[in-house]
């Protein structure tokens, strides 16, 4: 092996490319957006679907892109471009990590929104003011919120330095210490929630939603949301999985380590539906109410509860906490080919890409006020951003990512590089070679 380490550096162990790559993978896809897509799409039989696109699909995925990213030691496209090389391909395969690098960056932009609306929610639920609110109360304050440009942009601003606070101080400095403090803490909050949500009398309710599976209830629409959710979910798709896994220690196995993160991320995303639907139902609201569940229904159902206020406010700093750590994993990518490319600073890098993302997150949080009218094949910059990521390019990625691992790359690479057993081995070449294409390109048919 050529390179040994990344110049960027390693982490300093197995469980901390795990809880950093969980870190990245949790996040407002787990809390924001799992709940709610799960309500609208009726429940368990979405759930069960999920889960067996993340098992299916996604972590065999995540296996190849960790396997390209530790073996090359590089950032995700020049690692892509050795190993093609190496493999006695073409060099364009290159293209895939340009493309998961603007994927990145248009992510970035209303990503980090949405981020300051949690970051504005913190806030309401430590000053009260959104105790006892009604629902039109809640539903106006939301839609205030989001009628205010200038507040919009003071939230979104502060979320871009917080981020690029710890992208700029380096892998070892930034990223594997917000590590460290941010994912114990993050569990510890989400143990306190799910505590909370026991109690109170929607529980029984809220776990039949999300467990109760009827076959009648399955639609193909909730298919496409699952599997076009796999890959946000898991960071799939752009290369954050693959600069992660450049950092990665060699002696950590890559299968099992997978597997976790997978584990984790899911585990996630269903305890925050557990601790979010028995609070909707203990309060008699609709779990369909879409993107405004956690800003608009969670509020009032947290008003009306005994310490609600108090678990209100935590709720929202675990969702602040889990998008932190996932928006850092979105610029690492780009600043790692920043520096690798072109020799720049990691500051000049950081400092480029925020002031890039800031700007292009003000289109995004114009969306909702003065740019509303700016609109690509009828959605504003926000939807059609989050559009276009979501359902297309990291799904495109995914793919290409899976065809190159699967049909290009030199299968004695792979062995070498994840020692699995054979068995193991041959389960992840069926899922990249043909069933991820092949299921990956029917939704990406019937999205377009
Ligand atoms: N996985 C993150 C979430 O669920 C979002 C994300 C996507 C982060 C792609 C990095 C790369 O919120």
């Amino acid at each position: 092996m050529k390179n040994k380490t990344s110049i960027q550096g390693t982490w300093a162990s197995r469980w901390i490319f795990i809880l950093a790559a969980t870190g990245s993978a949790v996040g407002l896809g787990n809390i924001w957006k799992f709940p709610y897509i799960t309500g609208e799409n009726g429940g368990g039989a979405f759930v069960l679907v999920y889960l067996i696109c993340i098992a299916l699909v996604g972590l065999p995925i995540m296996m190849a892109e960790v396997f390209i990213g530790r073996r090359a030691r590089k950032n995700p496209i020049n690692a892509l471009e050795d190993l093609a090389e190496e493999s006695g391909q073409s060099k364009k395969w290159g293209i895939i990590g340009l493309m998961g690098m603007l994927a990145g960056i248009f992510i970035f932009s209303f990503y980090s929104v949405v981020a300051g609306w949690v970051l504005h929610y913190i806030k309401a639920m430590a000053t009260g003011e959104l105790a006892n609110v009604s629902s039109e109360q809640a539903g106006a304050l939301f839609n205030e919120l989001l009628a205010d440009p200038a507040t919009l942009l003071g939230w979104h601003t502060l979320f871009t330095l917080m981020v690029l606070a710890v992208v700029i101080a380096g892998v070892n400095k930034g990223l594997e210490r917000a590590t460290r403090i941010m994912m114990p803490a993050l569990f510890f909050l989400l143990i306190a929630l799910l505590g909370y949500a026991i109690s109170t009398p929607g529980f029984s309710q809220g776990w039949d939603f999300m467990f109760h599976f009827d076959v009648s209830e399955l639609s193909w629409d909730a298919v496409l949301v699952a599997l076009g959710h796999s890959f946000f979910t898991l960071s799939l798709g752009m290369g954050t999985i693959m600069a992660y896994g450049s950092y990665m220690p060699k002696k950590a196995s890559i299968g099992s380590t997978v597997l976790m993160v997978g584990a984790l991320d899911t585990l996630v995303a269903l305890v925050a539906g557990l601790a979010i639907f028995p609070i909707i139902f203990s309060n008699g609201m609709n779990p369909g109410a879409g993107p405004g569940l956690m800003f608009i229904s969670l509020p009032v159902a947290f008003g009306q509860m005994a310490f609600g206020q108090f678990f209100g406010f935590l709720f929202f700093v675990l969702v602040g906490v889990a998008a932190w750590t996932s928006a850092i994993s979105l610029l690492e990518p780009s600043v790692a080919f920043l520096v690798e490319r072109f020799k720049l600073k990691r500051s000049t890098a950081s400092i480029g890409l925020a002031i890039l993302v800031w700007l292009l997150g003000i289109a995004c949080l114009g969306s909702f006020n003065f740019m509303s009218d700016v609109t690509f094949f009828g959605k504003n910059t926000f939807d059609a951003l989050d559009y276009l990521t979501t359902n297309i390019m990291l799904p495109l990625g995914g793919i290409l990512i899976a065809i190159f691992a699967g049909w290009f790359v030199k299968d004695q690479f792979v062995k070498d590089e994840v020692q699995t057993s054979n068995f193991i081995h041959v389960c992840w070449k069926v899922s990249v070679c043909v069933i991820s294409p092949i299921a990956v390109s029917i939704v990406l048919l019937l999205n377009l």
